[in-house]
């Protein structure tokens, strides 16, 4: 790179614009691995973020929040032991604040509903306490997320999304740290 003109990083930044424009496409790629894997659970990954973002929307929900719902757990089978934070760098550039640290953040108030966990594991959001998106966390977690493992749920399939898909992630980053 350090002999790099500056038309060659032209032409580099000008790959990389092409490449981000594909990424809706890539998003539904990514989403369709999860229908490899159930996690023990009823229904596969995939089957679990699509019902959690058909409850999001049926509530009424915006943009940001179904793109929460739809790719909180894509990082679930690259990224076991920090999944949260994998879903909430890929999202980051697109959504607002508050949608960016629920997802963030969801690992540790998801541990409320495990029964398997000691006390003290299970209160492990409440450290969280004093953020302005406490509520918002506890929120998505308790209507969204933590009752979407339902075989009977009428979920929506992923095709349904496909339009919110390519308008969240065909916005402009709000911010960028590379490229
Ligand atoms: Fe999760
Ligand atoms: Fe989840």
């Amino acid at each position: 790179m350090k002999d790099g003109t500056p038309a060659d990083f032209q032409l580099v930044s000008d790959n990389d614009r092409e490449t981000a424009m594909e990424l809706p496409e890539r998003i539904i790629e990514h989403l369709q691995l999860l229908a490899n894997d159930n996690g023990a659970y009823q229904i596969s990954r995939l089957d679990h973020v699509l019902q959690t973002a058909t409850r999001c929307e049926a509530d009424g929900a915006d943009d940001d929040w179904i793109i929460a719902a739809l790719c909180h757990d894509m990082g679930d089978i690259l990224a076991p032991y920090s999944h949260a934070e994998v879903a909430a760098n890929i999202i980051k550039p697109f959504v607002r604040d508050e949608v960016y640290w629920v997802v963030k953040h969801h690992g540790y108030f998801q541990m409320h509903y495990n029964t398997n966990m000691t006390e003290e594991k299970r209160r492990s959001r409440e450290r969280f306490s004093d953020s302005p998106f406490y509520q918002s966390a506890i929120d998505f977690c308790e209507n969204w997320d933590q009752c979407s493992f339902d075989p009977d749920y009428p979920t929506q399939p992923l095709e349904h999304f496909a339009s919110v898909i390519k308008r969240v992630f065909s916005r402009e980053p709000r911010f960028r740290s590379s490229m």
